[in-house]
């Protein structure tokens, strides 16, 4: 069964000359002798110039030229020269490890909206809370800081189970902008609380109603990675267009850069993008160790993809931009924390007073010992109204009061 889906993957990419190596294993992928080997790469654009042979862009440190490549933008028609510095994408094609070509690029951006309210390194976008780091590309606005809310972004970016946003790149539109997409609204993400007689489901906190959208060919159902495009009446996202984001790989090498989410140390394995991955004992890491694996840690693991489970042959672990909290509060409520319920102490043990000690302290100096014996409440009529000084011991607690009495 194996060989066949390895033999079909191949024949569907008739264009690549290195489809012969036939295994799909890791040693085929690092044997350069006999050609590139087929791969699906995900990753951010790292730099995207004009080459002899079309746009030539670099994604998980490997340049592909893009000269016989379709491109998409979120499944609609674009052009090799809308490929931009930041951009999230899935190429299709192959390489030697350092220069490849690609036969497909899809460009995924993530949600495009009007901007909500702007925290240090957080905004609010259609509901959910985007985070920036200093990786983050801008576009149509020189930094962060310009920001304003009610501006129309559109972001592109990693995101994280709990519903955040990591943003690689930021553009603003503006009259002037050449939106590629020209999508409009739209948002990405996972399919929650689905109601199919309602036709309502939830992406993180917007609630999206999908009663007259066009649907993609997949069943609708809880969990469902999707991009939806449409428009907002009254804080409700009204669908237009359903399309899935589902493009994890059945069979073959694979490149893939996202967030851990669903870790399981245990079994080791964990998910990326809509991807299993298994780590083995010989999975090898770089900038980090094993245990640096967490939820909403950046990663980028290459492998080969078998009946769906990616096997990391080497994961790059990086720890400073994935998905850290927000330097302040969240806007967003991310994952409700559960109250710790606060534990009632059993039987409080009273200290056990010493009223000797405490008149010998407290009384002897003014009195001898001839106030041994009042009555607690004459005691403490007598500091209340300061007798002879006595105000002085104000300090002195009921208890300790009531100990000296009974001395
Ligand atoms: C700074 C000196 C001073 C200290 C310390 C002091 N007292 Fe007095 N206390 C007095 C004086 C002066 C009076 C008024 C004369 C009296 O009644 O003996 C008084 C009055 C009292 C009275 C009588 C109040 C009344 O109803 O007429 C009581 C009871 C008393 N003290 C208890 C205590 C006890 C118990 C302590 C120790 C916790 C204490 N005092 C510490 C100076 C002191």
């Amino acid at each position: 069964m194996k060989k066949i889906s390895i033999v079909l993957y191949c024949s569907a990419l008739i264009t690549l000359a290195g489809c012969g190596g036939g295994t799909g294993s890791p040693a085929a992928s690092s044997n350069k002798s006999s050609g590139s080997s087929v791969i699906v790469s995900k990753g951010t654009v790292a730099k995207s110039v004009a080459g002899a042979s079309g746009q030539e862009v670099t994604v998980n440190s490997v340049t592909y030229t893009t000269g016989t490549a379709s491109v998409t933008h979120n499944g609609a028609s674009a052009l090799q020269t809308d490929l931009k510095p930041g951009m999230r994408v899935n190429i299709t094609g192959s390489h030697d490890g350092t220069t490849g070509s690609a036969t497909r690029v899809e460009i995924e951006g993530q949600l495009e909206g009007s901007v909500g309210q702007i925290a240090a390194d957080t905004f609010v976008l259609l509901g959910q809370t985007v985070v920036v780091n200093d990786q983050t590309v801008y576009e149509g606005i020189s930094g962060f800081s310009a920001l304003t809310s009610g501006q129309t972004v559109e972001v592109y970016g990693l995101p994280n189970s709990n519903g955040t946003v990591v943003a690689t790149r930021l553009e603003v539109k503006n009259s002037n902008s050449k939106d590629s997409s020209a999508q409009g609204l739209y948002i990405s993400g996972s399919i929650a609380s689905l109601d199919s007689l309602g036709k309502t489901f939830t992406i993180g906190t917007i609630t999206v109603n999908y009663s007259s959208a066009m649907l993609p060919v997949q069943t609708l159902v809880n969990g469902l990675m999707i991009n939806v495009q449409g428009s907002l009446v009254n804080g409700l996202f009204k669908a237009t267009q359903i399309k899935s984001r589902d493009d994890h790989v059945e069979e073959g090498n694979a490149d893939f850069e996202g967030l851990v989410s669903g870790y399981d140390a245990t079994a080791g394995t964990f998910i990326l993008n809509s991807q299993q991955v298994k780590i083995t004992s010989t999975t090898t890491y770089s900038n980090g160790v094993a245990g640096n694996i967490a939820n909403g840690v950046k990663v980028e693991v290459k492998g080969s993809v078998v009946n769906g489970v990616l096997t990391a042959n080497k994961v790059e672990i990086d720890r400073e931009h994935g998905y850290t909290a927000p330097t302040t509060a969240p806007v967003t409520p991310v994952t409700p924390v559960t109250p710790v319920t606060p534990v009632t102490p059993v039987n409080p043990v009273s200290p056990v007073l010493d009223g000797a000690a405490l008149y010998a302290q407290n009384c002897t100096g003014c009195h001898g010992s001839s106030k041994r014996g009042a009555s607690a409440s004459a005691t403490q009529g007598a500091i209340n109204s300061n007798r002879g000084g006595m105000g002085s011991l104000s300090s002195l607690t009921v208890e300790e009061i009531a100990a000296i009495a009974a001395w």
